[in-house]
């Protein structure tokens, strides 16, 4: 019988520690801990975080459970949860994240947000190119998914920053709070030469709810 092929992302990646990864300007990408619980409870009620589904914690017992459950995946392999977080202070500025990593094939899914504070600044391309780099040169991935509603814009523009192709638009593939949402699908494949530039197909977006 053949042999299986290697995984592209060997487990013992995941038996070391988490890494911490510097963005400059004193910020780091640095594993999840138990104390960064409220600042995560407060992220959770901004309402654009809650409106593209990106974190949800009712209460600060549920955001604690959601930082500890980050905080174990590393080990897991299934995901890869790093707090965007200032290295002097310690406070969140955000989150990023590789979801549903498939380590034999090397894929994973980008996930971030950033608190309202500090958007506009950059931060979370920053994290996300961080996150690339660990990703493809060190951890060995082939090929980063990054999916969001159509009509997130500043998503859109992160993924765009970031060099990431956009594939096309998954229909009706993401139920939000106001229906199901069209998914922009957006791809950076490690293949060492220049990412694949497209358009971004940005639509109108929906009516809000109050408070968005
Ligand atoms: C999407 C998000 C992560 C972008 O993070 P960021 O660190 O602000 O990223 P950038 O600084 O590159 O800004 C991205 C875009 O946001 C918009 N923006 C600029 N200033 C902003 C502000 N103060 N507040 C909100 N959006 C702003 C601009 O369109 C900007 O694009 P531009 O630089 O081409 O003008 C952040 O807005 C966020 O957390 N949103 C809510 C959660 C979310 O949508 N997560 C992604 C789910 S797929």
């Amino acid at each position: 019988m053949p042999r299986a092929a290697p995984a592209l992302v060997a487990a013992e990646m995941f038996t070391r520690a988490q890494p911490v990864i510097p963005l400059g300007d004193g910020l780091v990408l640095r594993a999840w801990l138990r104390r960064d619980a409220p600042e995560v409870f407060a992220a959770a009620q901004d309402p654009a975080i809650r409106r593209w589904h990106t974190l949800g914690a009712d209460t600060e017992d549920e955001a604690e459970d959601r930082v500890d459950a980050w905080a174990r995946a590393w080990s897991s392999g299934t995901d890869a949860n790093w707090a965007i977080a200032d290295s002097h202070t310690g406070r969140i500025a955000g989150r990023a994240a590789l979801r549903s990593i498939h380590p034999v094939h090397g894929l994973a899914e980008v996930a971030y947000w950033v608190v309202p504070a500090v958007r506009g600044r950059g931060i979370a391309p920053r994290a996300v190119q961080a996150l690339i780099g660990w990703a493809f040169d060190i951890a060995g991935f082939h090929r980063l998914d990054l999916r969001h509603s159509v009509y997130n814009t500043q998503s859109c523009r992160v993924a765009t920053k970031c060099d990431f192709a956009l594939e096309g638009v998954n229909r009706s593939a993401w139920l939000h709070d106001d229906g199901w949402h069209d998914m922009h699908m957006h791809a950076r494949i490690n293949d060492g030469g220049p990412a694949a530039t497209t358009a971004p197909i940005v639509r109108a977006r929906p009516r809000h709810r109050a408070g968005d």
